[in-house]
């Protein structure tokens, strides 16, 4: 897979898949430009990318901040003339990601702690995309990659607007927006992961193959549907979950 040159925005950069995407998209020659909220963690990864020989940017933004969304892509545009992938990287589960278990059940967790999980996980990914599609459609150009759980396809009891989140990117945002970007030349692909060991927790949700994906393996579906090699697929969700969509009921 030849990214050569290839300008890839990856958010949630400093951590996880969206680092691991920087480096491999970096290593098949792309330019990145590694986006996080966590400007520590962010300056970190960007520099090892580039210890390692690859072109990197870091630009901080709050997925959450429309105006620091367009500002990472006339960043990537001033630093390096196109954007040819978005990867939508940044996200995780409210509950978890707010500390918020302590409170108890969905009746008791106060509204916030789901307004960050539906902000973050769907109008995190809306916003970058209206914001690239603008750049695309001047270039007539672009994949995007937007990130997708099994939790939006089999619900969740405790992370309620994770879930809802999830699954409005699988299906109404990246449905839309592929038949919107076609007459640009434009792919919208969603990848769905079910456990990825990104975090040694994820090793205890069951998937029919017995395991957790490593996370090498999400990357790899995540480069090829941004590939050439992808050309003729668009509007698809992937669930790339080990088979547990499928066990529901018997586990
Ligand atoms: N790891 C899994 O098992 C798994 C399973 C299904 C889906 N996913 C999805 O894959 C994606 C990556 O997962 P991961 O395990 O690599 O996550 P991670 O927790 O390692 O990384 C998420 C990153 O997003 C950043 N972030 C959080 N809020 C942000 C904001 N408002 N603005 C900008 N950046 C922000 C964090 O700082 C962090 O660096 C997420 O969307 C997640 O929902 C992961």
């Amino acid at each position: 897979m030849d990214f050569e040159n290839k300008t890839v925005i990856i958010t949630g950069g400093a951590s996880g898949l969206g680092f691991l995407s920087g480096k491999c998209f970096s290593k098949e020659g792309a330019n990145i430009v590694l986006v996080d909220i966590n400007k520590d963690a962010l300056d970190e990864k960007v520099n090892e990318i580039k210890a390692a020989g690859g072109k990197a940017i870091s630009v901080v933004a709050d997925v959450r901040n429309y105006e620091q969304v367009c500002n990472v892509r006339d960043t990537a545009v001033k630093e390096f003339s196109s954007i040819d992938v978005m990867i939508n990287c940044a996200g995780g589960a409210e509950m978890r990601m707010l500390d918020a278990y302590h409170y108890g059940e969905f009746k008791d967790v106060p509204i916030d702690v789901f307004d960050w999980g539906i902000d973050v996980n769907l109008k995190g990914q809306f916003y970058f995309d209206h914001a690239v599609l603008k750049q695309m459609a001047k270039q007539n150009s672009g994949v995007i990659i937007n990130i997708g759980s099994i939790t939006g396809e089999e619900g969740c009891a405790s992370n309620v607007a994770y879930s809802t989140a999830k699954s409005g990117v699988m299906n109404g945002l990246t449905k839309s927006l592929a038949l919107y970007g076609a007459k640009y030349n434009v792919r919208v692909c969603c990848v769905s992961p079910g456990p990825v060991l990104t975090r040694p927790g994820m090793a205890g949700m069951n998937t029919l193959l017995g395991r957790a994906a490593d996370p090498q393996e999400i990357v790899d579906l995540i480069m090829y549907l941004a590939s050439d090699k992808a050309a003729f697929i668009t509007g698809i969700n992937v669930l790339a979950d080990g088979g547990r969509n499928i066990m529901r009921g018997k586990n």
